[in-house]
């Protein structure tokens, strides 16, 4: 899976979020060039959403397998409605999370103008109205769909700050939005309303947020095991994709030799003094927080050079259900 070489290198250029550097974004996804934005999620890297040959370079960029669809990010209902039919339930989601962290996959509409590699031939497509201002703006400025993946090389963890996004793709992409550190720091809650909502990927709006709207649970989607061989069916899921080079050794209640510390609430772990580099995802025990700093920490602890990392019990409620998915898939063997 290793990312062909970008044809001709490029100069990644780094702007703030200004108006200029909005103008900037706007002409360059219109150009067919390659924008990394923040959102209230993660950074994303932005193609126009029409053009399949921007989103082949997109691919080529995040080193991406090609099965992998992508979500379309728009301004608002109205122009999701563009790309895609919403059921009933669908539109309640919309019409209450909207915008925010969370991602429907619903049947694509007859004249979806989306470019047939972004939805990777499914007949479903992925729609998502991120709430954070700067995509607002480019959005707006752009006035079409924008695919966004997260802006990282795939299978690396998902970039919160546009230093990440350099890191990862610097001579790949053309421009860096730089809006500061995102503020959800867990990519968005997918749910597939194709029939009974069902949730694909946990994220960045708790389940119990959407089940309450719904008033119903939310049916579950397969196995990541399963998944990852089932790709059409359920994308994204590949059991090793948040994945940072280090194994991870998850629930731990003691730190052993060699290991760095991922720590979560006020008690570090049985031996925390001798980790390699120890780092607290929320001292006082928050979720939010803890997803907000998950994937800076894990990119840190990953460069300490230790032989492993020790990830103390995450709580499996709120965003802890996030949290512990990333975790498992970052822990996966590969
Ligand atoms: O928070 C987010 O969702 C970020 C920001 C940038 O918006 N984006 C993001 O995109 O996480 P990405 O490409 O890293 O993850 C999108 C997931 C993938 O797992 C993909 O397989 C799944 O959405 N997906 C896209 N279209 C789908 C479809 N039609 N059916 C099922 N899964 C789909
Ligand atoms: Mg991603």
């Amino acid at each position: 899976m290793t990312a062909p070489p970008a044809a001709t290198p490029l100069i990644t250029r780094v702007a703030r979020a200004d108006a200029a550097a909005i103008r900037e974004a706007a002409e360059r996804l219109a150009a067919g060039g390659l924008v990394a934005f923040p959102t209230e999620t993660v950074y994303g890297l932005g193609a126009d959403a029409t053009n399949g040959e921007a989103i082949a370079r997109l691919y080529a960029a995040k080193g991406r397998p090609q099965f992998n669809p992508l979500i379309a990010h728009v301004a608002d209902l109205a122009a999701a409605r563009a790309l895609a039919r919403f059921s009933a339930e669908a539109e309640r989601l919309a019409r209450a999370f909207w915008p925010g962290p969370l991602t429907l996959v619903l049947p694509k509409a007859a004249n979806c103008p989306v470019a047939e590699l972004a939805t990777a031939g499914l007949d479903s497509i992925a729609v998502r109205v991120p709430r954070h201002e700067v995509a607002q703006q480019i959005l707006a400025a752009f006035a079409r769909p924008i695919v966004a993946p997260s802006a990282n090389r795939s299978g690396h963890v998902s970039p919160t700050t546009a230093a990440h996004v350099l890191a990862d793709l610097r001579g790949r992409i053309d421009l860096i939005v730089d809006g500061g550190a995102t503020s959800v720091g867990l990519e968005s809650t997918i749910v597939a309303c194709l029939g009974v909502p069902t949730l694909l990927r946990p994220g960045g709006l708790p389940r119990a947020d959407i089940e309450r709207v719904l008033g119903h649970p939310l049916a579950e989607r397969p196995p990541a095991t399963v998944a990852a061989d089932a790709a059409p069916r359920a994308p994204g899921m590949l059991a090793s994709h948040y994945a940072p080079r280090t194994p991870l050794r998850l629930d731990a209640e003691r730190v052993e030799t060699g290991e760095a510390l991922l720590a979560f609430g006020p008690r570090p772990a049985a031996g925390a003094e001798k980790a390699a580099m120890a780092l607290n995802l929320s001292a006082r025990g928050d979720l939010i927080e803890a997803a907000a700093n998950l994937f800076s920490h894990l990119r840190a602890l990953d460069a300490a050079g230790a032989s492993r990392i020790a990830v103390m019990p995450i709580p499996q409620d709120g965003l802890g259900e996030a949290i512990n998915d990333r975790l498992t898939r970052a822990a996966a063997p590969r």
